[in-house]
Order: structure tokens, then C-alpha cells, then sequence
């Protein structure tokens, strides 16, 4: 007797043992800094496996600058390739982002011109620095969803569509001009606070989930540069902080708008392609820096947008201009079945 009375002492005392230490884990991975694993969707692909998306950048003009006529031919191209969901390199609403849930100009630069039946898919939208000029909590807000089902913008996210992973990064914060030079802007950093830690985080989370990637197309979008000929050239602050994390990482792609053009660039010390598609609405006529030409692939200053076809074994990417002519056409291919 005397025996299992202290075998079920020594039970419950490991039994305690255990939920102090898991306890003491818990407390911690909390206090070490260490973000939440991003937010991920899951986005099925087609039953051929294949998955086709559009992709269209810096647009809420209520129309204007060719938005609506850019939208019309987004709808035919979108048609023609069946396409999956629709991705938005951010400057969502000009000239200062939305000044709430019920600012008329969701409905206006949105909700009112992206009409075609193609363009009801989900959109995925990154924020452009534009868009922190307004109130960010509304850009992300359900409310806007419930409005409108094909919105989804948040800051920093994952789609994962099993042969594609895209992870959207939010850039503007670490842009240290906004922070320091805002030429008489305002902008909303409410959600981002402290910076420094903020951004370390996302650093941390967007090269875990690259690293957890099994996925065989790597593919990462923000608003800015990160090798642009147009007028705001390389953002060098992600150059230096989230660039090597994509070399690091194998990722195939990087997608972003805030250059009013479409461009491709090839460059020669990394297999990363570099894909401007910031032609939604206004465009920037004749402001392009050289570039070498063994890398540039396309520079087109005019408006329009781009898709890409994702297969197994191959990624075609195509630009197409307010009228649906193809500006340029590139594909890569891996094989079938590689390891990694
Ligand atoms: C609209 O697109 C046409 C064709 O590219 C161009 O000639 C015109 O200047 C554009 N308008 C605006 C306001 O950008």
C-alpha cells in the first residue's frame, strides 16, 4: 500500500512538472519577440493543376487616368485565361488611401469598375504607400469584404495554392522616407509600432515561411522596387533587408507596382525575376533610368497589367497593354520532378 501511494505521488508530481515546464515554454516564445506565423489562405488550383492569375497595380483613380479602360481589358484577358484570382501590388486608392470603411471611393475605384465577370474572383492586395496615407484599419477592415466579397487586403499574408505559394510583404514601413521626409504628408503607422520590431518580425516570418516552403514556385509580392528603371529605381532599403532573404530562399519571383510602368528585369547575379506591373491607372510617360539591357527583359512607360500561367513544370508571364496587346511574353520551366 505503502509503495503505490508513493508511485502516484511521483505520477502527480511529474504530472505538475510537465504542465509547469510546458508553461514556462509558452511564456517564453511569447516574450522572445518572436511574431505570429503569418496569415495564410489556402487558394485550390485548377483540377489540371495549373493556375492562372492576373496582376494589376497602383489603379483607384474613380476611373480615370484609363483605369476603366484598363478594367475592361483586364475582364477580356481574364476571361480568355480563366483566371484564378486577381493580385493588387497595392496603391489601392489615390491620392491618400481611404478615409474610412464608408469612403465613397471603395465603390468608386473598385467596386464600380472592376465589373467584368472574370474579375469577380478573390482579390489579394498588398498596401502601397499611398494607401498609409488614409486609414489602414479600413483597407483591412471585414467590413469592406461584407461590401464587397472579391476585396481581401491585409498587411503581410500568405496564398498557398499548393505549386504556387505567394507571400505578399508589406514594404512601406520600411521605407525610412515616409518616416523622416513626409513632404507635408500624414501617415497612418498606428498598426506598426514599435517599427524597429515590427519590421524585424516580419523579416523573421516572411524567411520561416519561405524555409516551411514545399511548394514549387516561390513567389513574393509588395509595393515597391526592388530593381526598377521607372522613377522611384531600387528601394534600397528592402534591397538590403528582404532581398537576401529571397536570394537565401530560392524564391522565382519578385512582383510589385509603385513604378507607374510594366517591366521585367533579368538580373545577372540572382535567378529572381523582378516584375513591375504598376500600370492600373496613371502612368509615367518617358521617366526611365538606364538599365542594362543584358537584364532588362521589357520596360513599357504606358498603362496595362500582367498575368502569369503556373503549371508544374512552367510559369509564363505576359504583359498586355490598355489595348490587349502583348508587350512581352517570357516563360521558365523546372523539371517535373526535382528534388526540393
Ligand atoms: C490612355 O491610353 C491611351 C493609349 O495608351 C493614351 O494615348 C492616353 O494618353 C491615355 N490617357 C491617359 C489619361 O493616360
Amino acid at each position: 500500500m505503502a509503495l503505490r501511494g508513493q508511485k502516484s505521488t511521483l505520477v502527480i508530481t511529474q504530472f505538475l512538472f510537465g504542465i509547469i515546464m510546458c508553461l514556462f515554454l509558452v511564456i517564453i516564445s511569447l516574450s522572445s519577440g518572436t511574431a505570429a506565423e503569418l496569415q495564410r489562405f489556402q487558394h485550390a488550383a485548377k483540377e489540371d493543376g495549373s493556375l492562372s492569375v492576373l496582376v494589376v497595380g497602383d489603379w483607384g483613380r474613380r476611373g480615370f487616368y484609363n483605369q476603366t479602360e484598363v478594367a475592361l481589358r483586364m475582364g477580356i484577358v481574364g476571361e480568355e485565361l480563366d483566371i484564378d484570382f486577381v493580385i493588387s501590388t497595392g496603391d489601392n486608392f489615390y491620392e491618400n488611401g481611404l478615409t474610412g470603411v464608408d469612403d465613397p471611393a471603395f465603390q468608386e475605384s473598385f467596386s464600380n469598375i472592376y465589373t467584368a465577370p472574370s474579375l469577380q474572383k478573390q482579390w489579394y492586395s498588398v498596401l502601397g504607400n499611398h494607401d498609409y496615407r488614409g486609414d489602414v484599419e479600413a483597407q483591412l477592415s471585414p467590413v469592406l469584404r461584407k461590401l464587397d466579397s472579391k476585396w481581401l487586403c491585409l498587411r503581410s499574408f500568405i496564398v498557398d495554392t499548393e505549386i504556387a505559394e505567394f507571400f505578399f510583404v508589406d514594404t512601406t514601413p520600411f521605407v525610412d522616407k515616409y518616416f523622416k521626409e513626409k513632404e507635408g504628408h500624414v501617415y497612418d503607422w498606428s498598426g506598426i509600432q514599435p517599427r524597429e520590431a515590427y519590421l524585424s518580425n516580419l523579416l523573421k516570418d516572411v524567411d520561416s515561411a519561405l524555409k516551411n516552403s514545399n511548394a514549387k514556385w516561390k513567389i513574393v509580392v509588395g509595393h515597391h522596387t526592388m530593381q526598377s528603371a521607372g522613377q522611384h529605381g531600387n528601394t534600397k532599403e528592402i534591397v538590403t533587408q528582404l532581398l537576401p532573404i529571397l536570394k537565401e530562399n530560392n524564391v522565382d519571383f519578385y512582383i510589385n507596382g509603385h513604378d507607374h510602368c510594366l517591366q521585367h528585369i533579368s538580373s545577372l547575379d540572382s535567378p529572381i525575376q523582378f516584375l513591375t506591373s504598376g500600370g492600373g491607372s496613371k502612368a509615367w510617360r518617358g521617366d526611365v533610368s538606364w538599365w542594362n539591357p543584358k537584364e532588362m527583359k521589357l520596360y513599357y512607360d504606358g498603362q496595362g497589367f500582367m498575368t502569369a500561367k503556373i503549371t508544374q513544370s512552367q510559369v509564363e508571364i505576359v504583359f498586355y497593354d490598355v489595348f490587349g496587346n502583348v508587350l512581352h511574353k517570357w516563360a521558365t520551366s523546372k523539371q517535373l520532378y526535382s528534388i526540393a
